[in-house]
Parts: C-alpha cells; structure tokens; sequence
C-alpha cells in the first residue's frame, strides 16, 4: 500500500547512538557481496547513506572505488559530508541529495547498495529493473532492510496511534506503511531479473544498555514520522512518549544485563549476468 505522508525529518545524533548495532546488518551484507568487475575503478552507490559512517565502510572492501552516498534528508548528507573527500586507498567519497522514490542512475554502477533505507521507499522493488539495467555486467544491486514490522515495537506504536487520542492528533501521519517484501519475493524478483540472486533473513538477538533504551532505538527510526508530525507541540510529544514508553517497558522488561530487543532483518544480493 502507497501513502502520502509527509517525509519526517532525520536526527543523525540521535540515529548514531546505536551505531555498533546498527552497523552489523551492513557488514555482514558487505561480506556476501562478490567481487565487482574488474575492467576499472569501481563506481558505487550507496542510496539512502544516512550519516555516511556505513558508506565509509564499502572503502575499506573497494578501497580504490568512487563512492557515491544518496540521500533525502538535508540533515543526514551535511553529516555524511564529514567523510567526504580522496579515501586512503586512492578512491573518491561524495555524497549527493537524490530521492529513491524516483533516482534512476546516470551512469553505469558496478554495486548499487542500500543499508536500512528501502522500507522507506514505495514500490521500491519496481526499480530493481531500472536500478540493474544501470549495472555493468557482473555488477551487484544489495541491500538490508528491516523485517521486523509485526514486533512488538512497532504494533504497539501502531496500536497507540490509533486510540481515538491520537488518531484525532495524528490521523495518518502515525501511521506506518510497510513497503517491504518478504525474502522469496525480493529472491523471486531479482530472478525474474535475469540475477543469480541470494536473499536471507537473520534476526540479532540485541541486548541494549541504559533506561529505556528501546524507545531511545526508536526515536531514531521507526517514530521519525510521529515526531515529524508533532516537531510543534512539545506538551503532546511528550504525551505520546510517555504512553509509548510504558508500553515499551512491559514488552521489553530490562534484564540483569541489559534489554533484550530482537531485530529481524532481511538481505538481497543480486548479480546481473556477464
Ligand atoms: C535508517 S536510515 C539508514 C542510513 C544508512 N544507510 C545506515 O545504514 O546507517 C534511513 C535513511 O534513508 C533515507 N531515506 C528515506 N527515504 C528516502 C528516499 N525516498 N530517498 C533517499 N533516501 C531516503 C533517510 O533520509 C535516512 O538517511
């Protein structure tokens, strides 16, 4: 299902602070991703970069690469910028505003890659088609999403935004519309493609330190568009959380070494013929 929601607005801080967790998803996707065509220095994109510290990471795999990192958000790109600039290796990063909804490559790719970003893009698995025709042959399309829509996170902040309270504050604007696949849709696809296409799923089993530190995971992903849509009104922002965190605290219950917050995560790679 499509929406017309507002875009919410990114918090790269608040995103950063669980960085280590966050990161792990993208290197074990950087691990599965073959070898890139060798005919020349690789040129990659990396769409929806966010603050760039992932982006950095494909240097140290392509250390030569010219890296380009695409994003919505003004907020992320003036972060990622700090990594901008010649890499060790003898490679380029660069960043560049670009919406996924509508990016279609102006030139040739040996690695389109996309860390956490697509579940905010519709319809995005109907631009596989464009996305691999811009590869160069035996050049990959990889990306990590999350697919953890029916956890208990994300259902009780589906659940609390449609009590009359704030379905009348919030209307759509809380709502969140899954645009997800699930992993033999993606694989299915990218076959369909004419791609030797790999696609899993793993879910890491978190624990996470500090009070309430699921809410804090949120505040940084899943409630941007509640946020977003109550940036104005901090008597009623502050409502929200505090129901949201009470519901939060049951679900996940801190043990004697931190919060347990499982995460299901879904992987693609694809390989376009030579
Ligand atoms: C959860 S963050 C992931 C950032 C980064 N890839 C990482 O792994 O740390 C999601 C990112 O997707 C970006 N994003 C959301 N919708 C987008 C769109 N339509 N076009 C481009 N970027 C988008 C957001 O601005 C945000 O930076």
């Amino acid at each position: 299902m499509h929406d017309t929601h507002v875009a919410p607005t990114w918090d790269p801080q608040q995103y950063l602070r669980h960085a280590t967790h966050r990161t792990r998803p993208f290197l074990d996707l950087l691990a599965r991703i073959p070898e890139l065509p060798a005919l020349r220095r690789p040129r990659i994109a990396d769409l929806g970069c966010g603050p760039g510290n992932v982006t950095a990471l494909i240097a140290d795999r392509w250390p030569d690469a010219h890296i380009t990192g695409f994003d919505s958000s003004a907020d992320m790109l003036a972060r990622a910028r700090s990594y901008e600039g010649p890499t060790p290796g003898g490679g380029l990063l660069d960043f560049a505003p670009a919406d996924a909804t509508t990016w279609t490559p102006d030139e040739p790719f040996d690695l389109i890659v996309s860390n956490a970003a697509l579940q905010w893009v519709p319809g995005h698995a109907d631009s596989f088609g464009p996305w691999i025709d811009s590869l160069t042959p035996g050049g990959t399309l990889a990306f990590q999403v999350p697919g953890n829509f029916t956890s208990p996170s994300h259902a009780l902040l589906g659940d609390l935004c449609d009590t009359p309270r704030w379905r009348a504050r919030l209307g759509d604007q809380g709502r969140r519309f899954v645009h997800i696949l699930e992993p033999e849709e993606y694989l299915k696809r990218l076959i369909d493609l004419g791609c030797a296409a790999d696609a899993w799923e793993t879910t890491y089993v978190q624990v996470l330190r500090g009070e309430d530190p699921v809410l804090d995971w949120v505040k940084g992903t899943a409630l941007r568009p509640v946020l977003t849509a109550l940036e104005d009104d901090p008597e009623a922002r502050e409502e929200f959380l505090d129901q949201y965190r009470d519901l939060l605290r049951k679900a996940y219950p801190p043990g004697p070494h931190g919060t347990v917050f499982p995460f299901r995560r879904i992987f693609a790679v694809a390989r376009k013929e030579i």
